[in-house]
This record gives structure tokens, sequence and C-alpha cells, in this order.
């Protein structure tokens, strides 16, 4: 770890010199006296386009209140490739999972990004819209057409702007522009140093086109083939929504920002006419032992603190499943019975070979002058390999038509756009369950399930609001889950026996090479498997006036259902997962909603 003492304070320089008062480091200091249109709870890819998008009105005034840090600007969440060394940090929440019954009654650690930013300042930067299919389904189950993939276009275009990639490369080939913004505050570019890696993953695509053909663009709404990875990185550093939503905005006098203190929950400020209770005020501390203070809003709260944060938040303010609520002695407000149910997530697992080849980024882990080297390079130039983020090419693959699983199960994916299962093609080796070598070269393809039918949850463990809710992806619970995961590990053998291969690996290392049968495949996954950290749809919309289970915990507008004054406006609203990463349709739903708030108002 080197964070840079100077870039930090120039930092928190810029940010309180900008507009003096705009960012309060603790509730003590926030002014009693201001008040405020709206209250948003979290600044991360939901919180903070709508904090954006609102505060460009200079009559609406916006308080946005993050648990984390405003030390977005950390080298290591600044180096695209150090990514994974953000979890368990001063950046992560810190959440494990309880023991999932598919992955052999295992706990794993359950990443989220604590700091203005939130998950997309610790994300590992894949660029994915989601399909037509994902929106197009989104629109079907809330009857809303405006959530359709046409719908949505002017919001999916106005959130991008591609840039040249770090090394400056002709990407004439990799991208279809055509199909994309520009202009928009998420730069996004392609990988920004080419890989002796990447041209066999294009010539094996070219050679075995029929299963797995080359796609120039998966942003276009079909995603279906291997195409160039797109990741939001811009002059080969990481860009998250708090250098892109939040930092240009910061000198509005209309935006405050208050970090380090956490929402206790959402509070009860009147009752409408017909009825119903309205949440137009929140209470929030410093700290457990802290003191409590409340705030209310003259518009709405928007709740954006992410698919575990946002249905503990509503539990513990009394919205949710009425049974569930009262065994922790929780008084309910008004039954969603919705509220924490349908999580959904992305299960991940890994096959290595060994190569041919010393030059892999294998050699930045285990050659320590190489690392120095590098990242002098990146500081002077923001090039080299500290500028790559996940795999230079992705692939979105589904199984055949006549795969023997659809004879006992229904299809998950939302249609012939999204994706069964996902490669990840990866120049080093890269385990979940064995430590890394301190020597030798290897190719890793990363393997996972994008339209998955499991379903977990989110409950209270207990009333405590700093105390972590019980998490349960319930991974891998399903037929259809685990056959797919199984079949996607043969792809990739496949894939990886094409010809274009064949002066590049030697073979597959262990344990995944002793996993040959059908059992020994599964057992290998249900032993190992790990998560992309895709948690999501925990408070789903639904049609709007529908009640009762099953019928989504948010009208189609992002309201609470039962409440008025309350929204959710982040990754937990989703109804179903997009067979994608999930930041991008995190900005996607904010920014519809962003405009929905404004056109009310
Ligand atoms: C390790 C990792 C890798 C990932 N890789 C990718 C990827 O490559 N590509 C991709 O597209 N997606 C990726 N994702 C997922 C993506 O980042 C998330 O889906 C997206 O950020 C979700 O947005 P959100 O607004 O719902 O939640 P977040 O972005 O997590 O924001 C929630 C914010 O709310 C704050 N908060 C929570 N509770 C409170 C409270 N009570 N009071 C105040 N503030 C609160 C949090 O601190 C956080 O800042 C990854 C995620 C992780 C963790
Ligand atoms: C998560 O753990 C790290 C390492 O122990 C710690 O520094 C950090 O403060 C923890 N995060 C939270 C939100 O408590
Ligand atoms: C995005 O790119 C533009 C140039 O096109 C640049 O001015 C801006 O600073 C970049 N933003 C981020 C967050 O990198
Ligand atoms: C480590 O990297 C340095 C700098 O690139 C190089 O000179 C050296 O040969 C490398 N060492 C090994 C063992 O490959
Ligand atoms: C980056 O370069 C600056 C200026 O040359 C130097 O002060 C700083 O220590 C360097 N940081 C790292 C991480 O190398
Ligand atoms: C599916 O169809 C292909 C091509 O027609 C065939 O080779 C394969 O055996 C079939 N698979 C199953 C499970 O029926
Ligand atoms: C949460 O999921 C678990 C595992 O599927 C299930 O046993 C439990 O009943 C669920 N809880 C609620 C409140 O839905
Ligand atoms: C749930 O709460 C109990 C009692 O406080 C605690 O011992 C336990 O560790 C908690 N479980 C989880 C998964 O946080």
């Amino acid at each position: 770890m080197i964070p840079s003492a100077a870039r930090v304070a120039a930092l928190a320089l810029s940010l309180t010199g900008l507009a003096s008062g705009t960012l309060y480091q603790n509730a003590e200091s926030l002014p009693k006296a201001t008040n405020y249109d709206f209250i948003i709870v979290g600044g991360g890819a939901g919180g903070t386009v709508v904090a954006n998008r609102l505060t460009e009105n200079p009559r609406t005034k916006v308080l946005l209140i993050e648990a984390g840090s405003s030390d977005f600007n950390n080298l290591d969440i600044e180096v695209p490739s150090f990514a994974p060394r953000l979890g368990r940090t001063q950046f992560d929440w810190n959440f494990t999972t309880l023991g999932q019954p598919g992955l052999n009654g295992r706990s794993i650690e359950y990443q989220r990004g604590f700091v203005l930013g939130g998950s997309t300042a610790v994300n590992i930067m894949a660029y994915c819209r989601g399909s037509k299919d994902d929106y197009d389904r989104w629109a079907e189950v809330t009857g809303d057409e405006g959530w359709s993939w046409n719908s949505l276009q002017p919001y999916i275009r106005k959130i991008e702007n591609p840039v040249a990639p770090a090394d400056h490369h002709n990407t004439q080939g990799e991208i279809d522009l055509s199909v994309h913004g520009h202009g928009g505050p998420v730069n996004f570019s392609l990988p920004g140093q080419l890989l002796p890696t990447d041209q066999r993953v294009i010539g094996a695509s070219l050679e075995l086109s029929t299963e797995f053909p080359f796609n120039l663009d998966y942003n276009s709404g079909d995603t279906i083939g291997i195409g160039w990875t797109q990741t939001t990185t811009s002059n080969g550093h990481r860009v998250d929504a708090a250098n892109s939503y939040l930092a240009p905005v910061l000198s509005r006098s209309n935006l405050d920002i208050l970090v380090n203190t956490l929402v206790t929950k959402v509070v009860q400020t009147g009752t409408q006419r017909g009825g119903e209770p309205i949440f137009r005020g929140v209470e929030f501390a410093s700290s457990s032992s802290g003191a409590r203070f409340t705030r209310s809003a003259s518009q709405e709260v928007i709740l954006s603190a992410g698919a575990i944060k946002t249905p503990q938040i509503l539990m513990l303010s009394g919205i949710g499943d009425s049974s569930h609520l009262s065994s922790l002695g929780v008084k309910t407000i008004v039954n969603v019975p919705d509220v924490g149910t349908n999580l959904q997530d992305h299960p991940l697992s890994t096959i290595s070979w060994t190569v041919r080849s010393t030059n892999t980024l294998d050699n930045v882990r285990t050659n320590e002058t190489l690392a120095a080297e590098l990242l002098q390079q990146w500081n002077s130039s923001r090039t080299g390999d500290l500028v790559l983020g996940p795999g230079n090419q992705l692939g979105w693959l589904r199984l055949p038509n006549n795969a023997s699983i659809f004879k006992q199960a229904a299809d998950p994916s939302a249609g012939p756009t999204s994706a069964h299962y996902e490669f990840i093609p990866t120049d080093s080796f890269v385990s979940f369950s064995q430590p890394f070598p301190s020597q030798g070269n290897f190719f890793t393809m990363f393997s996972n399930l994008i339209s998955p039918s499991s379903r977990g949850n989110i409950t209270l463990n207990s009333t405590d609001p700093f105390a972590h809710p019980l998490i349960q992806p319930n991974m891998l619970s399903t037929e259809f889950d685990i056959f797919t995961m199984r079949e996607a590990i043969k792809a990739a053998r496949r894939f990886m026996s094409a010809q274009s291969w064949s002066d590049w690996i030697i073979e597959e290392t262990s344990p995944t090479s002793a996993a040959q049968t059908d059992e020994e495949i599964e057992e290998y996954i249900r032993s190992t498997c790990f998560t992309v950290n895709h948690v999501t749809c925990t408070a789903p919309m639904g049609r709007t006036g529908s009640n009762g289970r099953g019928s989504g915990a948010l009208n189609s507008d992002l309201t609470v259902k039962g409440t008025i004054g309350l929204r959710v406006v982040d990754a937990s609203a989703f109804p179903f997962i997009p067979a994608a990463h999930t930041q991008v349709p995190t900005y996607i739903l904010a920014e519809r909603a962003a405009d929905m708030i404004k056109s009310g108002f």
C-alpha cells in the first residue's frame, strides 16, 4: 500500500476550497438551519447520479449522506490494477455471508465500497450496460414501458464518454462507436495496454465462431459473443461515481455532502389524508455510541445505500415483512413483504493453465523490482500494466437451445440477447482456493453465472443499525445454476483447446484438472466458487399499486410501496439482475429516476 499523503491533502484542500461548507466530515458540524428539498442516503452509483442531476436546478437544495469517507482519490482506488487490494480495508464494509448450502455451507467475504463512490470505487471497472432483453423484461414485470431498452436509450447514452485507451492504440475493430453516446460524466475506454494473449482470444473466437462468435460491441443491446472489454478507466486511472458524477459538481452551493455518517433509519414525519405514512425524515449518527441527529426533507428521502444496507434501513424503519419485523420486536409501519427478498448475485469460478511464455501479468506479482518500476511508470505517465482492469476481453455466452436442463427448468435469462454465463480471460494466475504460486506463468479463465435462478435474502439479525444484517445469497441453490456453471467450465476447456492457443497453453493446473466427470466438476465449483460481488434486487420494483408477496417492494417509479416521500435509487431496485456487471445498470436506473423526480417536482 502506498497512500500518497500529498495527494490526499491536495484533495481535502480542493474539496473544502471549492465551496466552503459543502463537505461536512461529521454529523455535529452540519448546520442546523439549512433546509433541504431532498436527502440522499449513500454516495455510490445510485446516490451520486441523483445528487448531480437534482442540483442542476440551482433552486433545489440537496443533502447527500455517506457512511464512508471522502478519500476517493486514494492511490489504491486510482490505480486500476490495484483493485484487488481494496477488500477488508478502510474502503470495505467487511460483510460476510451466512453459510450457503449451495457452496458446501461456506460463508464468503462480501465486499461493498465504504467511501464516496460506493462500490464503484472498489470494483473491477467492467463497463457493461446489459442487454436489450434485460431491460425489456424490467418493463414487462413493472408494466412501465419507460424501463425498456428503447425508452432508456437517452439515459444510456447520457451517462457515457468514450475516451482513448491509455496507450492510445488504434481501436478500430474493437468497439462500435455508433451505439455509444459521448460527453457524459462517465469516461470509459478499451484496454490501455495490449497483451500477448489478446490476439489468441480473438483468434480462438474466429476459429470456433459457431460456439464463441466475435462481437464487436457487447454494449449494443445484443451481448452475445466474445469482444473487447470496455472499462471505467480514463487516462490510465479509475473512473468511479465520485470522480465522475460528484467531483465536477462539488462547487454547487446547493449540494451539501456529509461523510463518515451512518443513516440509522428513515423517520415517519406525518400521515397523508388517505392514511399513508409520510417518510421524509432521516436519523443519523457518526458512531454507534454517538448522538443521534434527525433531519427532514421538504420533498423526498432517497435511499441509495446499496442492496445490503437499503433493505436493512427499510426494515429498521418499520417497512418490511411484518412477521419478520415482529420477530425482532420492530413495529411494522408498512407491511411490504418483498423488502430484503429476491437477492440475486453472480457466482464466479476459475480454471488456470500453465503457459509457455515468461511474459504474463504474473510477473507483476512475483517480481518486486518490476512492480516498483511499473508503479513509477504509472505515476509518471499513467501507462503500463497497472492501467489494466479485468481481462482485456469478455465473453457472453448461452447454453445451446437443446441443453438437457431445459427439459426440467425454465430459462432464467431475459431472452436471446442475454448470456447464461460469462468468460473473463485473464493473463495470470487467479484462484479462490489456492495461494498464488511464487513463480510460474499462467492463464486463467473466470466463468460466471450471469443469468442465475437462485434467490437469497437480507434479514435483520439485530435492531442495532451499526450491526450487519444477515446476508444469505443462497448461490447455486437451483439445478439450473449448478448445471450452467458446470457447462461453463466445459465450455472454457473447449475454448482453450482452439489452435490459436497451441503455442501458449501447456496444461490445465490442479485442482480443476482433477475434475473431469460432472460430479467432480460440480464438487470443484461448490467447494471453490466465489462471487462477482453483484448483489442486487433486494428491494425490487414491481407494478405500481399491486401489493403483497412477490409484487415488488417498490412501485415502478421506485417509490416505496405504501409510503409517501420515500424512494429507492440503487441496485436494490432491480427486479431481475441484468446479464452484465451491475454498475452501469445502476447508473442507467438512477439517470431515469432523477428525471422522474425532477418532472414531479
Ligand atoms: C469488488 C467488487 C467488484 C465489482 N466489479 C464490478 C465491475 O467490474 N463492473 C461493474 O459494473 N460492477 C461491479 N461491481 C458492482 C457495482 O460496483 C455495484 O453494483 C454498484 O456500485 C451498485 O451501486 P449502488 O448505488 O446500489 O451501491 P454502492 O455503489 O455500493 O453505493 C452505496 C453507498 O451507500 C453507502 N451507505 C450504505 N449504507 C449507508 C447508510 N446507512 N448511511 C449512509 N451511507 C450508506 C455506502 O457506503 C456506499 O457508498 C463490483 C462490486 C464490488 C464490490
Ligand atoms: C473493515 O476492516 C478494515 C481492516 O480491518 C478496517 O480498517 C475498516 O475500518 C473496516 N471497515 C468498516 C466499515 O468498519
Ligand atoms: C473524462 O475525460 C475528459 C476529457 O474527455 C476529462 O476532461 C475529464 O477530466 C475526465 N473525467 C474523469 C473522471 O476522468
Ligand atoms: C524482475 O524485473 C526486473 C525489471 O524489469 C528485471 O530486470 C528482472 O530480470 C526481473 N527478474 C526476474 C527474476 O525475472
Ligand atoms: C509519484 O510522483 C511524485 C512526483 O514525482 C512523487 O512525489 C510521489 O512520491 C510518487 N508516488 C508514487 C506512488 O510513486
Ligand atoms: C443438441 O444439438 C446438437 C446439434 O444438433 C447435437 O450435436 C447435440 O447432441 C444436441 N444435444 C443434446 C443434449 O440433445
Ligand atoms: C431467507 O432465506 C432463507 C434461505 O433460503 C430462508 O430459509 C428464510 O426463510 C428466508 N427468510 C425470509 C424472512 O424470507
Ligand atoms: C447475529 O447476532 C448475534 C448476537 O448479537 C451475534 O453473536 C452473531 O455473530 C450475529 N450474526 C451475524 C452473522 O452477524
